[in-house]
């Protein structure tokens, strides 16, 4: 039986988090910028190619992020009401959720249009789906929505990190910042 219970969150998780949310803003930004390149154009299949790319090797560090947090329980909450404890855990739940389906939705709508994916416009992946528009504007939809869902999430992270540090003064940040990590 372990004596203390550990106060961060482990290296990796640590690692994981800020490595994920860097590259998450980046593809964020990325395909938001897509929209100011013209359709049917070579530009435009090799940028889209990219960003699909970039969002793999995304998706997979998700994945490595999900297994590691199942198999690593986080650090206990630190002393606050209920409900904020409740509003943080269906926060973070709800960012695990948007962190599957944005990756997802962007591969499974790939996979219903006859581009498929060409990895960093080296390897073709041929698609597995049918040329279907319905299926493909489906999961494309599921894509542009959970978008903004999971922006919106960040926004209320950010701000609840910063009332955290700035009014409770307690140390939220330290759980999660890279020098306090100690296993
Ligand atoms: C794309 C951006 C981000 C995403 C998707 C994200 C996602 C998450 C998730 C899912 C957790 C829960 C961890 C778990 O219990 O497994 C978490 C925890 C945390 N995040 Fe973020 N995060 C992002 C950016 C940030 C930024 C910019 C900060 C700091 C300003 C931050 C500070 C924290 C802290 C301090 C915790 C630990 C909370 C605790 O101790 O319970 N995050 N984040
Ligand atoms: C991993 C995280 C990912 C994030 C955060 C992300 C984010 C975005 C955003 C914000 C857009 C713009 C949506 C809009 O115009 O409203 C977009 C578009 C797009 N994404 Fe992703 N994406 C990710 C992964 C992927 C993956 C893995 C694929 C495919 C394998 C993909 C394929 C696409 C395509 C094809 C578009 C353009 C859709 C269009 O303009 O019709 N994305 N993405």
């Amino acid at each position: 039986m372990k004596l203390f219970a550990p106060q961060q969150f482990t290296r990796t998780a640590i690692a994981l988090h800020w490595l994920i949310a860097l590259l998450l803003v980046g593809q964020f930004a990325f395909g938001w910028l897509l929209d100011e390149i013209p359709r049917n154009t070579p530009a435009r299949g090799w940028w889209i190619n990219q960003h699909k790319s970039v969002g793999l090797v995304i998706g997979v560090l998700i994945l490595l992020r999900i297994v590691w947090r199942l198999r690593h329980a986080p650090p206990p909450a630190l002393p606050m009401p209920g409900w904020q404890r409740r509003a943080a855990s269906a926060s973070h739940l709800a960012m695990y959720v948007c962190m599957v389906l944005m990756p997802l939705s962007g591969y499974l709508a790939s996979n219903f249009s006859k581009h498929g994916i060409k990895l960093f416009n080296v390897v073709k992946l041929a698609p597995w789906g049918s040329d279907d528009k319905a299926i493909y504007t489906l999961f494309n939809q599921t894509h542009q929505v959970t978008a903004v869902v999971f922006a919106v999430l960040i926004g209320v992270h950010l701000l609840a990190v910063a009332k955290h540090v700035l009014v409770d003064h307690d140390r939220l940040l330290s759980r999660m910042w890279p020098r306090a990590a100690m296993r």
